[in-house]
């Protein structure tokens, strides 16, 4: 037997022996989610991690996102594999700093993105996902002004729609979406000229305006396979190339090129595997602990989101 069968039998045992439920997001790698009992984007999974029976969860992927696991479950354990998986987002905003950005505008209310840190929900009033961003913002009366954080793509990208000049937004980004290559991308194009290309939204302007469809990594997902192209550009993390290439293994998935390497990893997501995750699921540890009355003003925000749909 190989050494991950190996690993894949043990994790297997021990989710059973310990009734717990391992959720993952689409950017790990192929056998990490491969163990998943549930794969989804952001939304998806903090959604799933309310509706879940089981007693322990484990979250492969980043720390904010078993943060918002842990949010919404007060009462499950929540494990995560690695806490230094962080997310160059979410550390691009800090409550401190975010602190005193919005009491510059006490009359705005507060949308933030979920990938942040608890301690920046506990600062807002509505959260979002990539998702939701849109309807988010539009659920908000049109005379009322907004803070939008952290990411600034997203939030240019939502007041174009919108056309929302009432709509301050922070100066946050991820690195992994900032990186593709314009050039390289135009390069691609040409090559393939009957692809078509689909980015996400923390990607920047100038890369969206190449894009045929904009969405999170599940509003991707559904589009690719409703579309009648064959080859598809993907300007997002490779990770996605998994199940859309589960999903449709008759269509061509293209990771789109970053100026340095031919596709673009979050090294956040891929610091999962499967050793940690086997080592985490023995020891019940470590264990995601938030301070409570943080944790419940991060809940509102979060609340609030899902309460509109
Ligand atoms: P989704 O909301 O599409 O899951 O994206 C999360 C993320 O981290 C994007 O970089
Ligand atoms: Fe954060 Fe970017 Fe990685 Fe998503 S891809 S988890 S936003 S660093």
């Amino acid at each position: 037997m190989s050494k991950s069968s190996e690993l894949i039998n043990r994790i297997n045992e021990l989710k059973k022996q310990k009734n717990a439920v391992i959720l993952a997001h689409y950017y790990t790698s192929e056998d990490v989610q491969a163990v998943a009992d549930f794969l989804g984007d952001s939304l998806a999974l903090s959604i799933k991690a309310q509706e879940i029976d089981a007693p322990v969860i484990l979250f492969a992927g980043v720390n904010f996102m078993a943060e918002t696991a842990k949010v919404l479950c007060p009462e499950k354990k929540v494990l995560i594999p690695v806490p230094e998986a962080g997310c160059s987002l979410a550390e691009s905003c800090q409550p401190e700093e975010f602190a005193a950005f919005k009491a510059k505008y006490p009359d705005h209310t507060v949308v933030s993105y979920v990938n942040t840190s608890v301690g920046i929900k506990a600062l807002t009033d509505i959260c979002c996902t990539s998702t939701n961003a849109l309807q988010v913002v539009q659920s908000i009366p049109a005379d009322r002004p907004i803070i939008f954080g952290p990411d600034r793509n997203l939030g240019a990208y939502i007041k174009k729609l919108t056309g929302r000049e009432n709509m301050v937004i922070w100066n946050g980004a991820c690195t992994v979406h900032e990186e593709f290559s314009y050039e390289r991308l135009m390069k691609l194009k040409a090559q393939y000229p009957a692809a078509k290309v689909v980015a996400h939204p923390e990607c920047p302007a100038r890369l969206l305006t190449e894009a045929d469809y904009i969405g999170s990594t599940a509003g991707i997902l559904t589009w690719c396979g409703k579309d009648q192209a064959q080859e598809f550009i993907v300007v997002t993390e490779p990770g996605i190339l998994t199940e859309m290439k589960k999903r449709y293994p008759q269509k061509t998935f293209i990771p789109a090129p970053a100026d340095q390497s031919d596709c673009n990893e979050c090294r956040y997501m891929k610091m999962v595997n499967l050793e940690n995750i086997l080592s985490c699921l023995e020891n019940e540890a470590p264990e995601v602990i938030l301070d409570e009355p943080t944790r419940r003003q991060a809940e509102k925000a979060i609340r609030n989101m899902i309460s509109i749909f």
